[in-house]
């Protein structure tokens, strides 16, 4: 009879039993997954467990600092927290196109960790959040040929880990009730799907500092005004992309020549196919004029009314 007491119970008890004295190492994303399953094996083993968040820079505001709050000052995990965001950037610069950004990406982590892995170990074993969805999916996953998907389950082939994998038995949603039982804030249980490669991939063209401010500030706005409107779980996805078109506008006497975002939204399942959300026109109202008034350097803002297919959901 499956409770989740009895499932943290017993999950405990075989990491435990399979673990001993050795030291173990978790990759942590900040998204629902790798938390979980960082949490789960910190109650079992506690300080054997170290978690690596490699902080690539590309994340949403205020993401990385409640990643660490969340797991290294509430729930006490022995969390080392990697700013590579220099690195990143750096290796994107001058890049414009979608598939090398993502390569790119992907390589970069990979160097990471390997590199980190090696400072703070040696480690025996190694925490992956691969869900049973992951597992009946891979190998029937055609997006792929789309797109290169990276995530922290992206690492390298050659791997001298022995592999964890204490979240394979369960959905996304048993996730989530776990992720809770365990004492996870909110915002990390209820996250929305997030790319491995981050804004990176929500900036159309080069990746600069600049770019990143004007999609990570238009972002918060939006986020704020969709938990405003009560809509926060009703969306699988929303966010802001930076196109690199640039049109002209008026702000007081003043003629500007400055940035289109686009706002994407949409349902969807599991990310296969997706529905643009039809959002109340005074929330989107409301978006729009917050995110120009604020965030100097936007000027327009159009909302993206596809579906996919015919696009996908991430513009690159
Ligand atoms: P697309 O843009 O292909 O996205 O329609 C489908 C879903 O996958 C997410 N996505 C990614 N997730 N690594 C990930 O872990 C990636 O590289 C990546 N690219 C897209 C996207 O946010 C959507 O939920």
């Amino acid at each position: 009879d499956w409770t989740m007491t009895n499932f943290i119970d017993e999950s405990i008890q075989s990491i435990r039993e399979r673990v001993g004295d050795k030291r173990v190492l978790v990759a942590i994303s900040g998204g629902v997954d790798s938390s979980v399953a960082a949490a789960l094996v910190h109650r079992a083993i506690g300080h054997q467990l170290t978690a690596m968040f490699v902080d690539h820079g590309l994340l949403r505001k205020g993401e990385s600092d409640s990643v660490m709050q969340s797991l290294r000052d509430k729930l006490g995990i022995d969390v080392v927290r990697v700013d590579a965001k220099a690195r990143f950037l750096g290796r994107l610069e001058g890049v414009t196109d979608p598939e090398r950004k993502r390569k790119i990406i992907g390589e970069e982590f990979i160097r990471v960790f390997e590199e980190e892995s090696e400072r703070l170990g040696p480690f025996d074993y190694l925490v992956q959040g691969t869900l049973y969805t992951d597992i009946i999916e891979s190998g029937t996953h055609t997006a792929a040929t789309i797109k290169s998907h990276h995530n922290v389950g992206g690492l390298p082939k050659d791997i001298r880990f022995q592999i964890i994998e204490p979240l394979r038995d369960l959905f996304k949603d048993e996730v989530r009730r776990l992720g809770e039982a365990l004492g996870l804030a909110p915002e990390i249980v209820w996250r929305q799907p997030f790319p491995g490669p981050g804004l990176a991939i929500r900036i159309i063209g080069e990746v600069t500092e600049e770019k990143l401010h004007l999609v990570r500030e238009s972002d918060a706005i939006l986020r704020e005004e969709i938990a405003k409107a009560g809509l926060e779980r009703e969306i699988w996805q929303y966010f802001t992309v930076l196109t690199g078109n640039r049109t002209v506008g008026v702000m007081g006497d003043e003629r500007t020549y400055a940035y289109t975002l686009a706002v994407r939204a949409v349902h969807s399942q599991e990310g296969m196919t997706a529905d643009f959300a039809r959002i109340p026109w005074d929330v989107l109202a409301a978006i729009s004029t917050r995110i120009v008034n604020e965030v100097p350097g936007i000027n327009r803002v159009v909302y993206d009314i596809t579906s996919k297919p015919p696009a996908t959901i991430e513009w690159e």
